[in-house]
């Protein structure tokens, strides 16, 4: 998997040394409050997810770092400011540190990131989210980026294998597989492969 440079940001392959960084975001309240898992108890916690992520047969992330400084809070190095990522739930995960929210990091990271999703799993015929629906920033962010909600409104499927199969695929774009998760105050919302037939 290699490093995504967009105008301006770039995407590097998550790291277990990433760990602190990703655990002092998600440790703020205005972040975890999104996450459905909640917040993590320690930096040990942030390494098995991370450790997860990375053994899981489809799931991979990014972290997120400006290519400039735009925070005088940080010293002048590449500082990780949000990961984005296919989680082990199939489903795509975005986090950002409040700091550097509404300058369109989360709609740039997001763009860049279905085009290595479609690239790097060319079998794949959709990609979806949950989303709390209390959620507007990121509602609106999937929105921009071209995701629609769908029905059932609460779903949760965990792939299996690596290889993707076309009967997997034209059920998910179904629904088909997915589990229920019971919890109705989530959106699903999912992206179509561009390019398929209506
Ligand atoms: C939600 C989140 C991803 C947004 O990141 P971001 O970098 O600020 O996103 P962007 O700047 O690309 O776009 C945000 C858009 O929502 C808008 N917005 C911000 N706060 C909003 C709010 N409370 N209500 C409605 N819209 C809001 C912004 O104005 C912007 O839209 P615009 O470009 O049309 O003006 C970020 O705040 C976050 O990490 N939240 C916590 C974790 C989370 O929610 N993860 C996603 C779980 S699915």
């Amino acid at each position: 998997m290699k490093a995504i440079s967009t105008e301006r940001l770039v995407l590097r392959p998550i790291d277990l040394k990433d760990a602190p960084d990703l655990f002092a975001i998600r440790s703020l309240p205005e972040v975890h409050k999104h996450i459905f898992s909640g917040p993590w108890e320690s930096v040990e916690k942030a390494q098995e997810w991370i450790q997860n992520i990375k053994d899981g047969p489809r799931s991979f992330m990014y972290t997120i770092r400006p290519k400039r400084q735009l925070d005088e809070d940080h010293d002048g190095g590449e500082m990780i400011v949000g990961v984005i990522g296919l989680n082990r739930w199939d489903q795509v995960h975005f986090m950002y540190d409040p700091k550097v929210a509404s300058r369109g990091y989360a709609t740039e990271a997001l763009t860049a990131f279905l085009v290595a999703l479609f690239e790097l799993q060319p079998k794949r015929l959709s990609i979806g989210t949950l989303v709390g629906s209390d959620n507007a920033a990121s509602i609106n962010v999937l929105e921009k980026c071209g995701f629609v909600p769908d029905v059932p409104q609460t779903l949760r499927y965990e792939p299996q294998s690596a290889e993707i199969s076309e009967e997997e695929e034209l059920n998910a774009l179904q629904g088909i597989g997915y589990v229920p998760t019971g919890d109705s105050y989530s959106l699903f919302f999912i992206y179509p492969k561009p390019g398929l037939a209506e």
